[in-house]
């Protein structure tokens, strides 16, 4: 099930900095100049630090299923202005449809909501360049380590490998590498 965009809130909000700050999180993963893919982005929460970390010469691609969600995060992004460094894509169910290439890939609390994943990660090894990563985080609460598993085997079969496992609160996280 796609999670709806007033449940967003729930989880998207200030205190979520306390256990997850996106810029300390995601800078071992992402530099200046990077072009990065926050897939299922939300309302932007790893969207904005994403944005600071690739800074102006970088560029963020947010991408969701739902509008409501991206015109969210554009109200935000024009907030924090980093709204020149990202580019809000909305996507279908069936395809990203990203034609970039990406030196990162984020995805964070979503991936449990896509149903066909050979084809989603798939994508997401066609659009990262040679020495990019994909960071997939799964929620504790509500995703299985057995159904995590099942996704992390897709993501082999897809060509991809686990490079590490970093801590992540209330989650599990994997850093994949291309083949
Ligand atoms: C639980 S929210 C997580 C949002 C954000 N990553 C975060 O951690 O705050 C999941 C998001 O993934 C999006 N989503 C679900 N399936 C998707 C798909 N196949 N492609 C792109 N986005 C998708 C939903 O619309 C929703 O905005």
């Amino acid at each position: 099930m796609v999670c709806p965009w007033w449940l967003c809130y729930s989880f998207d909000n200030p205190l979520r900095r306390l256990f997850h700050d996106p810029e300390r999180l995601l800078h071992p993963y992402v530099k200046p100049g990077m072009t990065v893919v926050d897939l299922g982005c939300g309302m932007g929460y790893f969207t904005i630090g994403l944005a600071r970390l690739t800074g102006p010469e970088g560029r963020v691609i947010a991408v969701d299923l739902q509008q409501k969600m991206l015109d969210a995060l554009g109200r935000r992004s024009r907030r924090a202005g980093v709204a020149e460094r990202i580019v809000l894509h909305r996507c279908r169910k069936a395809s990203l449809g990203i034609e970039d290439s990406a030196d990162f890939a984020l995805a964070f609390w979503m991936a449990h909501e896509v149903p066909d994943k050979p084809r989603f990660f798939g994508e997401i090894l066609a659009l990262l360049k040679p020495q990019g990563r994909l960071l997939l985080v799964e929620p504790k609460l509500h995703v299985t380590r057995k159904s995590l598993e099942r996704t992390v085997a897709v993501c082999r079969e897809t060509g991809f490998h686990v490079l590490e496992e970093p801590p992540v609160a209330l989650s599990r996280a994997y850093l994949l590498g291309r083949g």
